[in-house]
């Protein structure tokens, strides 16, 4: 340890404060993160690994779980070696997070083996600077508009050591130097923190400071590479030597922290930090036509093009309604030329609550006097354990207990339009495994994505026979009900595969399925016969693939498992002594 370490003593608190925080699941990352959550910020994980960010992110709450006014982590998936990665990632937070009041660009690797990212750059340069440039580019329309803020650049004193190659950044004709590229990648994120605060300050823009920063020498993974790089037995040598140099994780993370939070330095910027107090970095970080040059060699290689981050407007977050407003608009171009076709109406349902579908219900029995064709179609697959704001098991509360209690909420209008169909949108992954009427929600068992996918899937068969049964016991006619599996199809379904299976399963499972996978249109055939086809108006209760009835599973079938799963269903959803098939239509709300 250290003899002298500085650390930052501020009791600044971040509640209402969002704080974005990159490559957080080890090192002094996570420890920011930790820091800021304990300070009650909403923190935002951007990681490469979200099965390591899930880790770091359950260690830190383990470890706060007795302290008072904590705030909330946020885990999203961010590759800085590929800049779509890194683009798609800025799209996210920009679709859904209204405020960005710190960013930490605190990722980085040292001294890896000469290897390039995604789009060429020589992995250092790639990694530690040019994709933290295009983050903080891409996100700062909406720092601009979360001011006072903060953008801290974890920087390193290892880049006084070399300069900046400008005429081969990327080590394309001259020999690789593991340690020089480290430099080089340091020495430009010193220089990215200045001149981006002259730049702000040149566009009249008040209320961001930036910094950027040595850490000190810690006790982190960073030298994971030192053994390729350097000779084998390196890291434990040169751990063995530094050790009473080192300091721990916790330490290591006070300038950012200092930087990021301490009142004291919140007038200052594009300075240099050590220990929490300003310190000179090398004279070429202090620069400015270096500085210069190296931005717009960056602006050019990570393809800015004609964004200006400095004057676009903030696009604001987009709404869920938004997005439908895009699949609205697309569908009603495709649409054009065609005569006679209908109308397309907008309205918010979130299935991950319960209120949201109970406020949706509400709404369309307000205003819709009928429903002929219920599709119950929304669904997630094999994501992480997580819960819905009801605390379910995320894919049995999407994608059968937000669609059981809205089916029996609209049951009274659907009754009341006959002819009329009930359409569940199921998968042939409902066979691989049954339903635990022990542990449905997981509380106590080991959570297994696919298990609770499959387990939901076959709630949906089972509800849509059930339903036909009681529809027939009250002698309700006019209402057919069906259940499918739509084929493999290429959609967004796949989106938590490499979370939950591993690192690049979605390309994986992607390549070796691609002959087999359907287009969407033909994966939604299955679903169109049932809801319209005149062939299966007087059938129900039955399972559908490829528009003809199939044999769900044997657990599908039993009887005493439909009716167990109804009963628990109604319970867990709260219906209380409605009675959907006996309850009167409310009637539509007149002006
Ligand atoms: N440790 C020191 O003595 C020291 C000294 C000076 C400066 N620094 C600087 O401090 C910062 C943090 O390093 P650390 O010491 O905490 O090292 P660390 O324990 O190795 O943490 C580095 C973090 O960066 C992440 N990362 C690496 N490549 C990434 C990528 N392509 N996309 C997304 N995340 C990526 C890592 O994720 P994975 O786990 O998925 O790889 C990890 O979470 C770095 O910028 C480093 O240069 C450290």
């Amino acid at each position: 340890m250290p003899l002298f370490s500085g650390r930052c003593l501020s009791t600044a608190k971040l509640v209402g404060k969002t704080a974005l925080v990159t490559g957080c699941n080890t090192g002094i990352g996570k420890e920011t993160v930790m820091d800021f959550y304990k300070r009650g910020a909403k923190v935002i994980m951007a990681c490469r690994s979200l099965e390591r960010a899930e880790e770091a992110k359950t260690d830190i709450e383990n470890r706060c779980k007795d302290l008072p006014d904590t705030g909330k982590i946020i885990l999203a998936k961010c590759d800085l070696t590929s800049l779509k990665s890194v683009r798609d990632f800025a799209q996210n937070v920009l679709d859904t997070e209204p405020q960005i009041n710190i960013l930490v660009n605190n990722a980085g690797v040292m001294m890896c083996p000469k290897s390039e990212t995604e789009d060429g750059f020589e992995m250092q340069l790639g990694t530690n600077h040019l994709a933290h440039f295009l983050l903080t580019m891409l996100l700062l329309p909406r720092i601009r508009s979360s001011t006072p803020a903060r953008i801290v650049t974890v920087s390193s004193k290892a880049h006084i050591r070399y300069g900046i190659n400008f005429d081969d950044l990327n080590y394309k004709s001259r020999n690789y130097n593991a340690a020089e590229a480290y430099s080089q990648s340091k020495l430009a994120n010193v220089l990215f923190s200045r001149e981006l605060a002259a730049k702000l300050k040149e566009h009249n823009i008040e209320g961001i400071s930036t910094y950027s920063l040595h850490p000190g020498l810690i006790k982190t993974e960073l030298g994971r590479h030192l053994n390729e790089t350097l000779f084998w037995g390196a890291r434990k040598v040169i751990g063995f030597v530094l050790a009473p140099f080192l300091k721990t994780p916790e330490l290591g993370a006070q300038t950012t922290i200092y930087c990021a939070v301490d009142e004291k330095c919140a007038n200052e910027t594009g300075l240099y930090y050590s220990d929490c107090v300003v310190t000179s970095p090398s004279p070429k970080a202090l620069n400015d036509e270096y500085a210069k040059k190296l931005w717009e060699k960056s602006v050019e290689l990570v393809k800015l093009g004609d964004f200006n981050p400095f004057t676009a407007a903030d696009p604001g977050v987009k709404t869920l309604l938004e997005r439908a407003e895009e699949a609205k608009t697309d569908i009603e171009n495709r649409c054009k030329d065609l005569p006679d076709t209908g109308k397309i109406i907008l309205a918010k349902c979130d299935l991950t609550s319960l209120k949201s579908v109970r406020d949706f219900a509400q709404n369309v029995l307000d205003t819709e006097p009928q429903i002929n064709i219920l599709v119950n179609n929304a669904g997630v697959m094999m994501c992480p354990k997580s819960e819905t704001e009801d605390g379910f098991e995320m894919q049995l509360g999407t994608n059968h207990l937000a669609h059981f209690l809205l089916t029996m909420l609209l049951l009274p209008r659907i009754r009341s339009s006959t002819p009329a169909r009930i359409v569940t949108v199921s998968s042939k992954a409902h066979i691989r495994y049954g339903i635990n009427f022990d542990d449905l929600n997981y509380k106590s068992r080991n959570y297994n994505a696919a298990e609770a996918y499959s387990q939901s899937k076959l709630a949906n068969v089972l509800f849509s026979r059930e339903l036909a049964a009681k529809l027939k016991e009250h002698n309700i006619e006019g209402i057919s009900t069906y259940s499918l599996h739509p084929g493999l199809i290429k959609t967004e379904l796949g989106r938590h595969l490499n979370e939950t299976l591993f690192w690049g399963a979605r390309k994986v499972i992607g390549f070796v399925l691609a002959p087999f996978l359907k287009t969407p249109e033909l994966g939604a055939q299955t679903t169109i016969y049932c809801a319209v086809d005149e062939k299966c108006a007087n059938e129900t209760g039955l399972y559908y693939s490829d528009c003809v009835v199939t044999s769900p599973s044997p657990k599908a079938l039993n009887d005493e498992y439909a009716k167990k799963l109804w009963e628990k269903s109604v319970e867990l959803v709260k219906l209380g002594d409605f009675n959907p098939f006996t309850a009167a239509d409310p009637g539509v709300k007149t002006l």
